[in-house]
């Protein structure tokens, strides 16, 4: 009796430790292409001479025969109380279209067992995207369907447009945590892909930048560096299927107490992965940009939005970067010129399908009745309707931009249905995952209408 006790005590412990201090918060990104996916994971601990680990991953195309090893590379995290390691490890020399299995082992601690699989690298791969800002630890409506779809097969890469948690920062890192536990059955499953929000903004966004690996230089590689430093968490691209997507900061242009230059540097770099993507257009042809707030608002009290003209002026046409000074570094033109076929935001806590519009003017379709068959400008989606801790705001709209608008929770799917066609849905939580818009977005040529007729 009493043995039994001493190993009913001996399994308790176990799993007490197990479940306080086992592997959590297990989440992936793209690696530099198809051939690679990185692992992402955090320890609380609280000092740092306790966070010396031997930590790895082991992964293989069977679940019994995890045959591939990489070393994780760790780093302490510290502001005030809140403090952790988080870990990364570049998985490499993977096969394109492929199921992948993989565990952590972490001293002598072994994660579950997760799957994965990479993206393709034919011209043919049509993939699914899941896209929306402002998803919440306490009110994350979005997640019990996102899980239902990633059960499903249904998404191959999930794009998170800025505001986390609420906030990552919060209870000393506490509510960060609880968010990466409750998005782990996802975002282990399929990447996860970012860009920073306003509510990131805490210790200059040191609590984002220490939670998530965007590869940075994915065009320019410099595969000798250690994955930390080839990271950017704020702006980053990478070619899927048939797209170049852009992921970028809108925030730089709301903090400038952290710094000015990170305006230009951001600029310039935009300016480059677009012309290289222009270059990739043939295989590529649609460009796709992300960032967390909308150039045209419809919310009504935002600080950052000109109620007047109802847009961000700072990042549609550019900021002051002194008094009086030229407004600089302006993303609307940058976008135009380059073909930008579509752009998401989040921070407004609806979903909003405007007109294709540019310079405040909407324009039509060019081949149908359709207004986004082959449009004669950008179109922009506003979905930051995920699971936000705020009521919806006010939704105000003086100009007729906005062609639907849902109050929903939700998040948005975009589909290609072939090289040079995208189904995009609006899934409504409130309406038990129905799809509450759809619309389709056509062109047939490797640039966007614009393009050709400026070209012409
Ligand atoms: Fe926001």
């Amino acid at each position: 009796m009493k043995l039994l006790s001493i190993l009913l005590l001996i399994i308790f412990c176990y799993c007490f430790v197990n479940i306080v201090y086992g592997i959590k918060q297990v989440h992936i990104s793209l690696g530099t292409d198809e051939t690679e996916m990185i692992v992402t994971w955090i320890k609380p601990n609280k000092h740092y001479y306790h966070s010396r680990f031997n930590a790895s991953v082991y992964y293989g195309k069977s679940k019994t025969s995890l045959n591939q090893t990489v070393k994780a590379k760790s780093k302490y995290f510290k502001d005030g109380k809140t403090r952790y390691t988080t870990f990364r490890a570049l998985m490499t020399k993977l096969k394109p279209g492929t199921k992948y299995y993989y565990r952590i082992k972490l001293d002598s601690k072994k994660s579950s067992l997760f799957k994965f699989k990479t993206m393709k690298n034919d011209e043919n791969f049509l993939p699914r995207f899941a896209i929306y800002g402002d998803l919440g630890y306490r009110n994350a409506k979005s997640i019990p369907y996102l899980k239902k779809d990633v059960h499903k097969n249904l998404i191959d890469v999930i794009f998170h447009i800025g505001d986390f948690a609420y906030d990552l920062n919060s209870k000393h890192g506490r509510i960060g945590h609880k968010f990466m536990k409750l998005i782990e059955p996802i975002a282990s499953k399929v990447p996860y892909m970012t860009c920073p929000g306003n509510h990131e903004r805490h210790d200059n966004f040191s609590h984002y930048d220490s939670r998530f690996s965007m590869i940075g230089d994915r065009s320019q590689p410099i595969h000798s560096d250690p994955i930390h430093k080839r990271l950017n968490n704020h702006y980053h691209s990478m070619t899927i299927g048939p797209a170049t997507i852009i992921m970028f900061s809108t925030e730089y242009y709301y903090y400038t107490k952290y710094g000015w230059q990170q305006i230009e540097h951001q600029y310039r770099w935009l300016e480059q992965e677009l012309k290289l993507a222009n270059e990739n257009r043939q295989k590529h042809p649609w460009i796709i940009v992300m960032g967390h707030r909308p150039f045209y608002c419809v919310k009504v009290v935002d600080r950052s939005c000109d109620n007047q003209t109802m847009e961000r002026k700072e990042i549609r046409q550019g900021i002051r970067m002194y008094e009086k000074g030229e407004r600089q570094y302006g993303l609307e033109d940058l976008f135009f010129k380059y073909g930008v076929d579509i752009q998401f935001y989040g921070h407004e806590h609806f979903y909003a399908r405007f007109f294709p519009i540019y310079k405040r003017k909407m324009y039509n379709g060019t081949k149908s009745n359709n207004p986004y068959d082959h449009p004669g400008a950008p179109i922009h989606i506003t979905t930051g309707s995920a699971g936000s801790v705020k009521s919806h705001p006010v939704f105000h709209q003086s100009d007729d931009w906005v062609t639907k608008y849902l109050e929903d929770y939700g998040y948005t799917r975009l589909m290609f249905e072939d090289k040079y066609h995208i189904r995009l849905q609006q899934i409504s939580i409130n309406q038990h995952g129905k799809v509450m818009d759809e619309i389709e977005i056509l062109k047939s040529t490797p640039e966007p209408h614009w393009m050709n007729v400026v070209h012409q």
